[in-house]
């Protein structure tokens, strides 16, 4: 039997850098009006989807020529809500499908959100993930009170120690230490309450979490840092991976990182799946898909990809002198503590080290990026089932794929659902129905 693919949508975006002006795109609903989330959960449960995933940043890119007032104009990386609240109204039309939330290891506190996703795995019934983020961008940095972004490392530190702590309280209660008795009136067995009494660098947590221990007790723990120190935290506790590359070259070697960090970790690589991020326009026809592939790049004017590019790298791009080289200014952006392994980095291997470029140059690479246009696959669905099946084997067979950056809601989520996951099924690539209850069981881990 061909190892199945585990299947998730990426919404964080649905609304944003000009998408929910394609043709079509968001009709009858206006951001945020849960109602259309609602319909696209409805949607991936009827393909027996694995999940739906929330990304999150919580600033107003303002970067660019330092200012805010592209990306308000533009809705560049804003408006964004707390998904939290979302997702039980999507709990409550829905039976299987999980749930994917993002909070910050760096800003937040991890006993605010350790109590958190133990709620929300009680009112979904076991279908919640915890993306963790160590957080890139200076405008989250500058609402929790950093005028400069924390060490990188030292990010991933703090996040390794804040998992601790959440894994800590979410085993404070012993999952049968309630009793509700009413004869005798004992609500819990006070010795399967237990203290946590962390101190550690970062935190100190008297503990245990005050609930009640959760359908999956530990929420699924997702991570998607791309640089080795960040691969080494996946590696230190993530049940899932989440990952982005724009070639399958790099698939192979992220999936490689990882197994060696694994591996490090005393952890058995055929056991932890990463899900790519990928676009996929299908269509009915070749021609069709590739039509609106083409149409993605001019979704954006000029100054709302800067204001993009200039957020997510840390590095003002209205500054840049008439040539420059990508891989010389990247040393600049890691020495600021951004990403190491951004935009720029990217660019730079893909135009050679050391080349250099004009701002015009560099603007329509970043448009590609900002688009998705570089990683979105156009094509019939059974042309999208080969780069599957493909991308799949060259990223070691475990996990899958979660499709990112659809142009049009929900009509692009329909068409994976209604053309794509029928020819992966016939191919014996996805589930027909679900095997499990919790995200956990149909993940299998
Ligand atoms: C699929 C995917 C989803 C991500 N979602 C978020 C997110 O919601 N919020 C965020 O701040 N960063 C997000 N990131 C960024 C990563 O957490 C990470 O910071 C990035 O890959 C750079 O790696 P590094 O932190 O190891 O340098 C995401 C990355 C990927 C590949």
């Amino acid at each position: 039997m061909k190892p199945k693919m585990h299947l998730a949508f990426d919404l964080s975006k649905t609304h944003l850098e000009g998408r929910w002006r394609s043709p079509e795109s968001w009709m009858g609903y206006t951001y945020p009006d849960p109602g259309q989330f609602e319909d696209i959960a409805r949607i991936a449960e009827r393909g027996c989807m694995d999940m739906l995933f929330f990304g999150d940043g919580t600033g107003v890119a303002s970067t660019y020529g330092g200012s805010q007032d592209e990306a308000a104009k533009w809705g560049v990386g804003w408006p964004r809500h707390d998904m939290s609240p979302y997702i039980v109204g999507m709990s409550r039309v829905t039976k299987n499908i999980g749930f994917g939330l993002t909070y910050s290891s760096t800003f937040m506190h991890p006993f605010y959100v350790a109590r958190l996703l133990n709620s929300l795995d009680h009112v979904t019934k076991g279908r919640i993930a915890f993306n963790v983020v160590a957080s890139t961008r200076r405008s989250d940095a500058a609402n929790y009170g950093f005028d400069e972004l924390m060490e990188h490392d030292l990010r991933y530190e703090r996040m390794e120690e804040f998992i601790k702590v959440c894994k800590g309280l979410w085993d404070s209660v012993e999952p049968d230490a309630f009793k509700w008795d009413r004869a005798s009136g004992i609500v819990a067995d006070p010795a399967k309450v237990h203290a946590l009494h962390h101190v550690g660098k970062f935190f100190r947590v008297r503990g245990p979490l005050n609930t009640v221990p959760s359908p999956q007790r530990h929420p699924v723990l997702v991570q998607a840092g791309g640089s080795p120190r960040g691969i080494q935290a996946s590696a230190n506790f993530a049940d899932v991976i989440f990952a982005s590359a724009n070639s399958f070259q790099a698939m192979a070697k992220h999936r490689a990182a990882l197994d060696e960090a694994l591996t490090l970790e005393k952890r058995d690589p055929a056991k932890v799946g990463m899900l790519f991020a990928v676009s996929v326009l299908v269509e009915e026809t070749e021609h069709e898909a590739k039509a609106r592939r083409e149409a993605v790049l001019n979704i954006l004017p000029r100054d709302a990809v800067a204001s993009y590019l200039s957020d997510n790298c840390g590095y003002d791009f209205s500054k840049l002198p008439a040539r420059f080289s990508p891989s010389e200014l990247n040393i600049i952006i890691a020495a600021t503590n951004a990403s190491p392994v951004g935009f720029v980095h990217k660019l730079a291997r893909e135009i050679g080290e050391g080349t250099e470029i004009t701002p015009d140059e560099f603007f329509e690479h970043g448009r590609k990026m900002v688009t998705d246009y570089e990683r979105t696959y156009a094509g019939t669905p059974s042309q999208m089932a080969d780069v599957l099946e493909e991308a799949f084997e060259v990223g070691g067979s475990r996990g899958g794929f979660m499709f990112a950056s659809a142009p049009t809601t929900p009509h692009d989520h329909i068409q994976v659902v209604d053309l794509l996951i029928p020819e992966l099924r016939r191919r014996g690539r996805f589930r027909t129905e679900y095997e499990g209850k919790t995200l956990k069981e149909n993940l299998a881990l």
